[in-house]
């Protein structure tokens, strides 16, 4: 593994202060300074020292995290608050976020130091299915139904969507659909306002272009107003977890991701 890799996993700090960390000799390798962050070590016997002190191999994460509406997913944000801000027991150097979800989207996000697992997860050839559940003002119709299996056009460049799976779970009305009443998309007055149709449903992509499940659903007439990611390739989110709550991936689990 490459020096500053090791660092970085370690929590020592980012991979850009830990090249400087290096280059200025603060660094030993078996008790020898090391300025090239590129040089390789044996992780599991050499002895790395920073700042005279020894560095223990902290190995690779993976958080199940069940994000919560109101966040947004970034690693810091001078006026919101962050995913990172649950995870402020826990030393989150060199973690990053698998994918994204819009600040009132919930559900399964990832989080790894892992930079492999996230390109097998995220590279858009490897085609991960991702599930999630979604609330919308609106109806489907069967021709509207086929549309999202087959592609629909949205984005700038209308680019047309990969295959999709969709199953419609509910048809109802505002009162099919007290529960989610004063949710950050939808007031009590919009539920008044609105006397059309609403649908649930799941809908599972390929792809994780900006915003997909909301403009897929726009682009055959429906406003989502709740959406929930919940599941990532054959892994789903653990519903024990409450919003805002996070566990390490079962060994399984990480196989069935790592697998794929
Ligand atoms: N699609 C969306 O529209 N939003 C998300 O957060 C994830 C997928």
């Amino acid at each position: 593994m490459r020096l500053d890799k090791f660092l970085a996993e370690a929590g020592i700090g980012t991979r850009k202060t830990i090249r400087a960390y290096i280059q200025n000799g603060m660094v030993k390798v078996n008790g020898q300074v090391i300025v090239k962050p590129a040089v390789e070590i044996e992780e599991k016997t050499d002895i790395i020292m920073y700042l005279d002190k020894v560095v223990k191999y902290a190995g690779k994460v993976y958080y199940m995290f069940n994000k919560p509406q109101g966040c947004i997913t970034a690693r810091r944000d001078e006026s919101q608050k962050t995913v990172f801000d649950y995870f402020k027991n826990e030393n989150m150097n060199g973690v990053f976020h698998v994918g994204r979800l819009d600040k009132d989207t919930e559900g399964l996000l990832l989080l790894t130091n892992d930079g492999e697992f996230e390109h097998g997860l995220m590279c858009p050839n490897k085609h991960v299915d991702k599930k999630y559940y979604f609330c919308a003002l609106g109806s489907l119709e069967d021709s509207d139904i086929n549309k999202l299996k087959n592609g629909v056009l949205i984005g700038q460049g209308k680019i047309l969507t990969k295959p999709a799976k969709i199953k419609v779970e509910k048809i109802g009305t505002c009162q099919d659909f007290q529960q989610y009443i004063g949710n950050e998309k939808i007031s009590e007055k919009d539920f008044k306002v609105y006397k059309q149709p609403m649908v649930s449903g799941y809908l599972t992509i390929k792809e994780g272009r900006k915003h997909q499940v909301k403009r897929m659903l726009k682009a055959v007439g429906c406003f989502v107003f709740y959406l929930k990611r919940v599941s990532i390739g054959n892994v789903f989110l653990d519903e024990a977890l409450k919003k805002g709550e996070y566990r390490f991936l079962t060994d399984s689990e990480l196989q069935m991701l790592s697998g794929l």
